[in-house]
């Protein structure tokens, strides 16, 4: 997270103060770090005027390696064989509906011969590639995989990684309503049992497009418009179908944004997230620093 890597900040508050806050100190233990309560803030308490940013020393020639995987639940499966053999930098999927948009999109090469249901993008350092060969070999043997391609370059790797990179942009155009759900890595067995059985089942008439950083417990979840389908109408039913999804994440200790931010769209499914005292408290600390109201008004908090 962004959040890990940001050292110090400059804030001007909702009230007009200037603050600098932890000054890009390894150490502080002063109190409250105001810092973390402006990260993440979707600019509601206050404008970053300034940001430290951390350093840190360029990673070893990378590896990327593409599975292609039969089930949801087997890329889980696929993760841990690879997270007990060696250490792994990045590991993503992506559906064959998502591969299929980017393909499209940026005019790229399908990485396999044959198609598979969802796909595993893997990163590590190059001298681990004979550990990661034996998870394949072990992978394959377990029935859990059905094939893969192992980047022989720096031009190679980054072409794999635009199969995940450019997922984002090439279904755009389809107006998708996203969702970034989290669950604790743990808990991804169970919530992915059944989840895309759901949604399908709920999204009858919907492309259902899923990919996104599956070692971090983060999925994103994207329902395509037809195009025939205005795009409120369109809006209305996924927001009527999203409380199914987001009572699941929310039985799992789970997060309804993970990474994006809630904004207006996922404003009134907060309590999915965050209890009633942290969203109590979360408006006593914005009438604090923002006591006019002025600071990014109607985001991220639901109406009292
Ligand atoms: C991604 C952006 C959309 O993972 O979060 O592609
Ligand atoms: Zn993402």
């Amino acid at each position: 997270m962004t959040r890990e890597w940001v050292a110090g900040l400059r804030v001007v508050t909702g009230a007009g103060d200037l603050l600098d806050c932890n000054r890009g100190l390894i150490k502080n233990a002063t109190g409250y770090d105001l810092r973390h309560l402006f990260v993440g803030s979707e600019g509601t308490l206050g404008l970053v005027v300034e940001v430290d940013i951390r350093l840190t020393a360029p990673p070893e020639p990378q590896r990327v390696m593409v599975l292609g995987v039969s089930r949801f639940r087997d890329i889980l499966a696929v993760l841990d064989r690879f997270q007990q053999a060696l250490t792994l930098s990045a590991f993503e999927f992506f559906s064959e509906l998502a591969l299929e948009k980017v393909t499209a999109h940026r005019k790229l090469a399908r990485p396999l011969s044959d198609q598979a249901p969802f796909y595993a993008l893997l990163e590590f350092d190059a001298s681990a590639e004979d550990k990661a060969l034996g998870a394949f070999d072990t992978c394959v043997a377990a029935g859990l995989v059905t094939d893969g391609v192992l980047s022989q370059s720096d031009a190679q790797a980054s072409a794999l990684w635009q199969l995940r990179e450019g997922i984002s942009e090439s279904i755009a155009a389809c107006t998708p309503y996203k969702n970034d759900l989290s669950v604790r890595v743990s808990r991804l067995p169970a919530f992915l049992d059944g989840i895309d059985d759901l949604v399908r089942a709920r999204y009858p008439d919907f492309e259902v497009c899923w990919y996104g950083h599956i070692g971090d417990g983060n999925l994103h979840l994207n329902i395509l418009k037809p195009d025939a389908l205005p795009q409120d109408v369109f809006f209305e039913r996924c927001h009527e179908i999203s409380p199914e999804i987001f009572a699941r994440v929310a039985a799992l200790n789970g997060s309804i944004s993970a990474e994006h931010g809630v904004g207006l769209l996922k404003r009134d499914f907060l309590p999915f997230a965050r209890s009633a005292a942290e969203i109590a408290l979360m408006r006593a600390m914005k009438a604090v620093f923002d006591p006019a109201g002025i600071m990014n008004p109607g985001k991220l908090l639901p109406a009292a």
